[in-house]
């Protein structure tokens, strides 16, 4: 906590008492204090305690009066660039929609948005447990958490109300402790933060006719939980999904395509820029040579269907990729077949690949499991045990960040 500039926001609510607490466990730690208090704030605490525990003036008004001498006109900015890290606490229901809404009518509402990106905001909701759960405030938290905001959910206990239940802020030394742990986070920074990830997944669609295609049972949900784990890393993450019932992962964008040609024409365009570049598509390989415009009519007893290759992307990618790009693919084989995961990672010059058997009960298409042996180009060889996708992901690009930082 040492020299870390934190700015405490304190909305309108009962637990506002405790924070004079935690500022001066905060100073004792050797942080810098700021707080900025709401209009409702003000009735619970008193900015005269603020002031005095953290040795700073508490921040209310957007618009200073204009009697001050050395008035500062820009700290409506400069605060926000000021803070290491935001914490709200306790964060009333009124807070969090001005906040989902970017409303910018008081201090706290204005360093929220001005705060430097990928500085941490800690949001500590503290409210009547019905209030809590009410579609709104949770809509609101959920659209917050999707920002990246850190949300701790309240405790159940004893309540202002006299009531018992959901909806207490945690006491200043678990806030102090889960700022802490955020800080300790975001400053371990992965060597993936701001690099530039295409991840393809699902599978692709070949028409035959106007109302039929050729597909496979992928649900997409490896290369979903990829690009979430990469997106968590601070990737600048395109996923480019072939149709599938999966919701986009928070702060990750989304391309929605159908056959192999169309996840071709989309992961080009990443070719040059990306740093990056994941294949977890079951990409077809073969799509019908003439498909027909309208429904093909049952008039004969057998019929054939001419079939061509569709472009291997990832192959594609990997051979014009220069040598600052990593090229990572899947292999879905029978278990025995690990030899033929190791040919396609040497013939299709891939950095690595996870060869992925399938079961249908703990590994490969559709189920939330995986058990994912990774293969380095370098010689490594590591086999995951049996995981659910998003730790398989997890330990995946623990293998890739590796390979980052030694590259
Ligand atoms: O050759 P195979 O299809 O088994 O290779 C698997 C890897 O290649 C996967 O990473 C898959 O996403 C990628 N691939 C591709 N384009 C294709 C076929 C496979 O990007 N047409």
């Amino acid at each position: 906590m040492r020299g870390k500039n934190i700015i405490i926001g304190i909305c309108g609510g009962i637990a506002a008492y405790k924070i004079p607490q935690l500022v001066r466990l905060l100073k004792k730690r050797g942080a810098n204090v700021r707080v900025a208090l709401t209009d409702g704030g003000t009735r619970f605490v008193s900015e005269l305690a603020l002031a005095t525990v953290s040795g700073e003036p508490v921040y209310r008004k957007i618009f200073p009066p204009m009697d001050t001498e050395n008035m500062d006109y820009t700290r409506h900015i400069t605060l926000g660039e000021w803070a290491d890290a935001l914490v709200i606490a306790p964060a009333t229901a009124n807070t969090l929609a001005k906040l989902t809404a970017g409303l910018c009518d008081d201090m706290l509402s204005v360093i929220f948005i001005t705060l430097r990106p990928a500085k941490p905001v800690l949001i500590f909701p503290a409210m009547d447990g019905q209030m809590f759960l009410s579609p709104s405030v949770q809509r609101n938290i959920a659209t917050l958490a999707a920002q990246g905001c850190t949300i701790i959910n309240p405790e159940s206990g004893e309540l202002a109300s006299g009531l018992c239940g959901l909806g207490r802020m945690p006491e200043p030394e678990a806030i102090l402790a889960s700022l802490e742990e955020v800080l300790h986070t975001t400053e371990n920074i992965s060597p993936l933060s701001g690099k530039s990830v295409v991840v393809t997944a699902g599978p692709t669609r070949e028409k035959i006719d106007g109302v039929r295609f050729i597909s496979n049972y992928s649900s997409g949900k490896m290369g979903f939980a990829v690009a979430r784990a990469a997106a968590k890393r601070g990737a600048l993450v395109t996923l480019i999904t072939g149709p599938v019932h999966l919701d986009t992962p928070p702060g990750v964008k989304r391309i929605d395509v159908e056959s192999a040609a169309e996840m071709h024409d989309a992961a080009q365009k990443f070719f040059r820029s990306c740093s990056i570049f994941i294949g977890a598509a079951a990409v077809a390989d073969y799509r019908p040579a003439a498909p027909c415009e309208g429904k093909i009519k049952k008039d004969a007893q057998e019929m054939e269907l001419s079939l061509v290759r569709n472009p291997d992307i990832l192959a594609e990618f990997s051979l014009q990729k220069s040598s600052g790009q990593l090229a990572i693919g899947f292999a879905l084989e029978m278990e025995s077949d690990i030899d033929n995961a190791r040919k396609k990672l040497e013939t299709k010059k891939l950095d690595l690949i996870a060869f992925n058997f399938f079961d249908h009960k703990t590994a490969g298409f559709e189920v939330d499991t995986n058990i994912l042996t990774l293969i380095e180009n370098q010689g490594t060889t590591t086999e995951l045990p049996q995981l659910t996708k998003e730790s398989a992901a997890e330990r995946l690009l623990d293998a890739i960040e590796q390979r980052c930082t030694r590259t």
